[in-house]
């Protein structure tokens, strides 16, 4: 049986991950600071499982705290989602992010080697496309940065490709997600960000359920169906699938593999206000408001490659994305608290 240490794994798409890796038959530990998760997610997932998991409270800035855990287990790979992920927050604290997102990648695989542990899937992010030229998106787009969250997301995947170069025993899987909504449909475990939730299906969620008065739409003269932005939602649980399939395959790439991970349909935010509004039954008001710095008009992959290498298609739809979603949000009103 593999043992997968999993960085992040009480956050979001962590938690998710966690059940079908452990559905799948992995092994996990997972490895978390709990700077914007809580220990009650893992205890959902351990209940979904109906199985115990190993969790360690450690930083990956911290080679003590990862030292401990390698010397420990023995690890054969790691799938790492720690991390800081809030756009605005990295242009007002730099550091902040190239710390936890840059620093604690090269302390992670630094201590990785050490412990002979040469295998890791990072979480990358479709913000490496910047404002991509056109749509759909492939891997070999141009890449970018707008804000120091995504040169993070950058700098990671130039520093993993470096690595491979100086030892090619490295297992190196880049997954560049695009959107992640829904949750797992148990309704148990879901997104539960702190305070106002900067994304959309979040404060979609937070206004259908009487927590927030209303939606602000960034933007109505964006050149889309609409008007307003396009994106590529992916479900939670499909995208969580994404990481068992690099698993599985891992060991046979012979190179550093780079894969977006989306569905390749592109949904507007009134389409997604529609259908949150019909899978939900509840009203969800909205007012337009200004263009929020930094956001591009349309953003959706072609996920063709991912299909090719690692047999893999997101296969949920808008619908049960607002439905999974909906019923974590109606059953969890104030998340995990
Ligand atoms: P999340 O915040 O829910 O999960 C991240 C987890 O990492 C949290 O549990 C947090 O406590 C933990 N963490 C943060 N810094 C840490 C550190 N220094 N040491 C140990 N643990 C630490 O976010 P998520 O949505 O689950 O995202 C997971 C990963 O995917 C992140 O790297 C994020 O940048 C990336 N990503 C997310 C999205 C998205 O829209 N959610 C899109 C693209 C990429
Ligand atoms: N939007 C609103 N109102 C809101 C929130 C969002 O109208 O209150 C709009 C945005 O303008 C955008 C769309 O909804 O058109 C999606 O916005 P999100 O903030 O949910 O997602 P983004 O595409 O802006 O960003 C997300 C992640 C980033 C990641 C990026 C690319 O938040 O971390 O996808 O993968 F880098």
């Amino acid at each position: 049986m593999m043992k997968v240490l999993v960085t992040g794994g009480a956050g979001y798409i962590g938690s998710h991950t966690a059940v079908l890796l452990i559905e799948a038959g992995y092994d996990i530990i997972i490895f978390d600071n709990f700077c914007n998760a809580s220990l009650e997610s893992i205890k959902r997932v351990e209940k979904i499982v109906a199985q115990k998991i190993t969790t360690i409270e450690g930083d990956v800035r911290n080679r003590d705290d990862l030292h401990t855990v390698f010397n420990k287990h023995k690890i054969d790979a790691v799938i790492h989602f720690a991390g800081l992920k809030a756009v605005g927050e990295s242009v007002e604290q730099p550091l902040k992010y190239y710390d936890n997102n840059v620093n604690g990648t090269a302390v992670l695989c630094e201590v990785m080697a050490e412990h002979g542990c040469r295998s890791i899937v990072f979480s990358s992010s479709a913000t490496v496309y910047g404002d991509p030229h056109s749509t759909p998106i492939d891997e070999n787009f141009p890449l970018s940065a707008t804000n120091p969250y995504g040169r993070s997301k950058l700098f990671v995947e130039e520093i993993l490709r470096d690595l491979y170069i100086s030892d090619n025993r490295w297992k190196v899987i880049l997954l560049r997600y695009f959107n992640p909504v829904g949750a797992h449909a148990s309704g148990t475990i879901g997104e539960d960000p702190n305070g106002i939730p900067n994304n959309l299906m979040p404060f979609i969620a937070q206004t259908a359920v009487g927590k927030r008065d209303y939606l602000s739409i960034f933007g109505d003269d964006y050149e889309t169906h609409d008007g307003t932005g396009v994106r590529d939602y992916i479900h939670v649980m499909n995208l969580a699938d994404g990481h068992v399939k690099a698993l599985d395959k891992i060991e046979n790439f012979k190179e550093v593999m780079t894969i977006n991970l989306g569905t390749g349909k592109g949904y507007s935010v009134l389409d997604m206000v529609k259908a949150f509004e019909k899978a939900s039954g509840k009203k969800v008001p909205y007012q337009i408001a200004p263009r929020r710095s930094g956001d591009i008009a349309k953003c959706f992959a072609d996920p063709s490659y991912a299909k090719k290498v690692l047999g893999w298609e997101a296969k949920k739809n808008i619908e049960e994305m607002c439905v999974d979603s909906w019923r974590w949000q109606s059953n969890n009103p104030d998340g995990y608290n």
